[in-house]
């Protein structure tokens, strides 16, 4: 599956409900305006417990700039911008972007960029003090292309940076069939509409992908990475397993 058929799924999804796409928790094609309080609540809560396990492994020396990859609506790029000087979200949906610009317009040091290629090339080697990712490496549909971005995430990273990424690590072989993908993508080939498939029969067309830990922390190291905790989460809920990696180069 390409990049532009990906970037195509997220354009749909950040048009028709984004923040659903964002935390599938969420209830599905909210009717009225969102609980934005509550939604951006979400991501400090989540940031705040990142940032306290940053201090714990001792990385809160610099906080110039951070990186939010696949930042949605800057659901967590915003709660990033309260420990840095700068928070930059990328994301690969324009839909996506325009929104997390006119729901963070208040905010000075955030900002919001579009990114549509399989790496990093618009920023340069050492860059930034610390990346973060969530919800987002999984979504990718081949191990080589979340490697790619592995690989981008070690190069723009600045030396004793600190990188945060979470991946699943297995999914079971009757989710990994993911029938309610492989429906919406038949439907939509015969001319099904969009907004049909995903609220009147609560279709997605969200890949879920996953690399075992061992290859993972492998990988790490073939990039020249140090590997500093790896934990179990619970973001991709029961049936999925997942993990958060703290990295550093
Ligand atoms: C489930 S949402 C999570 C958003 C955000 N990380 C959060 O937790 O609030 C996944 C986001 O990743 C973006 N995305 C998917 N593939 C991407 C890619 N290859 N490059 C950049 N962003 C990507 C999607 O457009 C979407 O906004």
């Amino acid at each position: 599956m390409s990049l532009s058929k990906i970037k195509q799924d997220w354009e749909t999804l950040g048009e028709l409900d984004p923040c659903w796409a964002v935390l599938t928790s969420l209830p599905k094609g909210q009717s009225g305006e969102p609980d934005f309080d509550a939604f951006f609540r979400t991501g400090e809560e989540e940031i705040a417990g990142v940032m306290q396990k940053s201090d714990q492994l001792g990385r809160s020396s610099k906080r110039e700039s951070v990186l939010d990859f696949g930042c949605g609506l800057g659901r967590l790029t915003r709660a990033l911008s309260t420990y840095f000087s700068l928070a930059v979200g990328v994301d690969i949906s324009a839909p996506m972007v325009e929104r997390a610009r006119q729901l963070n317009q208040s905010i000075a040091n955030c900002e919001f960029i579009l990114n549509t290629s399989g790496d990093l090339r618009q920023f340069p080697d050492n860059h930034f003090d610390m990346i973060y990712t969530a919800r987002v490496l999984q979504h990718i549909p081949t191990r080589a292309a979340i490697k790619a971005y592995l690989e981008e995430f070690v190069r723009v990273l600045n030396s004793g940076g600190l990188l945060v990424f979470q991946l699943p690590s297995f999914i079971r072989v009757r989710n990994r069939i993911q029938p309610r993908r492989r429906l919406y993508a038949f439907l939509k080939a015969l001319g099904v509409g969009e907004k049909t498939l995903l609220t009147r029969l609560n279709l997605s067309p969200m890949h879920m992908t996953f690399i075992p830990k061992a290859d993972v922390i492998d990988y790490l190291a073939s990039l020249g990475a140090g590997i500093l905790d790896v934990h179990p989460d619970s973001m991709c809920g029961p049936t999925i397993e997942s993990h958060t990696y703290y990295v550093t180069k």
